[in-house]
């Protein structure tokens, strides 16, 4: 898979992200989570929710039996994508599909029946219209995307109760094997300011600077941890899709930092052929520091 015949599919990118996920995620804010959710029908709004490896993650672990399940988005292909993929998924474990309408997808078996509602919109113009809110709101890989105190705010208004807000990016990008220490370290420096100067918001330090805005927006933390992404290979290979997954990382780094004044252009593209040169041999160890809270709203 070199860089000529790589195409760049977000929503793949989403797909080989889920293994990745699936080990990052923090297992006592998951257990917290279990265990504090009412034992009843479920309604659930995940926003930022992609092409819905979510749901599909929190059916297939056991998680969610009985819900309705309100995913949104604002990427009309996101959307389209989770159209297609939630029945093909859901098939395959053996539940089966109804379409109720369109943007409505019902799977369900004998033990389980999720009603799952396909929402593309802006959060923020859905925030507006929603009229029932959930039991619990999921925010994964989004808050660090965001404004910040304001949206965090605006969000809890979504629900009723309780809040999982996952893998908020930290402050900390490792590439291994060293390249050149200092061009390194110059390279994630740079990255990180484009998430602090991004114009639709966002922050580098995310994970750390939602405990004061969580308690800022009324809310408590019922539990927090770290949920870093660790890719490596082992004889050579990675798992999964997650080859997929680090050159779509190193894509992220190429886009953000293109014609950046700061960095060479010659100097940058060397360092991105070296890094990719490292993914096809199974070399390139990638640690994102990242951080999971669940919460619960002060009623
Ligand atoms: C990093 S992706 C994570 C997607 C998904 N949570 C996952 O982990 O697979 C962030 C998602 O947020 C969506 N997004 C960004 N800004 C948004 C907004 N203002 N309203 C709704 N969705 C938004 C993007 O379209 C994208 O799918």
């Amino acid at each position: 898979m070199n860089k000529i015949e790589m195409e760049y599919s977000f929503a793949r990118y989403l797909l080989s992200k889920q293994s990745v996920d699936d080990r990052a995620l923090n297992k006592d804010v998951f257990n917290s989570l279990k265990s504090h959710l009412p034992q009843k029908p479920l309604r659930i709004i995940e926003v930022g929710a992609g092409i819905g490896t979510m749901v599909k993650r929190l059916v297939n672990w056991g998680v969610v039996h009985h819900a309705e399940y309100v995913l949104v988005d604002e990427m009309p292909e996101n959307i389209a994508h989770a159209q297609a993929w939630i029945p093909q998924w859901a098939q395959e474990a053996g539940l089966s599909v109804e379409r109720s309408a369109e943007h409505h997808i019902r799977i369900f078996d004998t033990t389980r029946d999720v009603n799952i509602q396909l929402v593309q919109a802006d959060v923020f113009d859905f925030i507006q219209n929603n009229k029932t809110p959930a039991d619990l709101l999921i925010a994964h890989a989004f808050l660090d995307l965001l404004p910040m105190p304001e949206s965090l705010t605006k969000l809890l208004t979504l629900t009723n109760g309780l809040a999982w807000l996952t893998l908020n990016f930290d402050g900390v990008t490792t590439l291994e094997p060293t390249i050149d220490t200092a061009l390194d370290a110059h390279i994630e420096r740079l990255y990180h300011k484009t998430m602090d100067e991004r114009c639709t918001g966002g922050s580098s330090k995310s994970g750390r600077q939602l405990f004061t805005h969580i308690r800022q927006a009324g809310a408590e933390i019922l539990a927090a941890g770290a949920s870093d992404w660790l890719v490596y290979g082992m004889n050579g290979k990675y798992p999964q899709d997650e080859a997929y997954f680090l050159h779509f990382i190193l894509h992220f780094f190429e886009e953000s930092l293109k014609g950046n004044a700061e960095l060479d252009e010659d100097v940058f593209a060397d360092w991105l052929k070296k890094r990719r040169t490292q993914i096809e041999r199974g070399e390139l160890v990638y640690v994102a520091h990242q951080m999971d809270f669940l919460v619960k709203k002060n009623s």
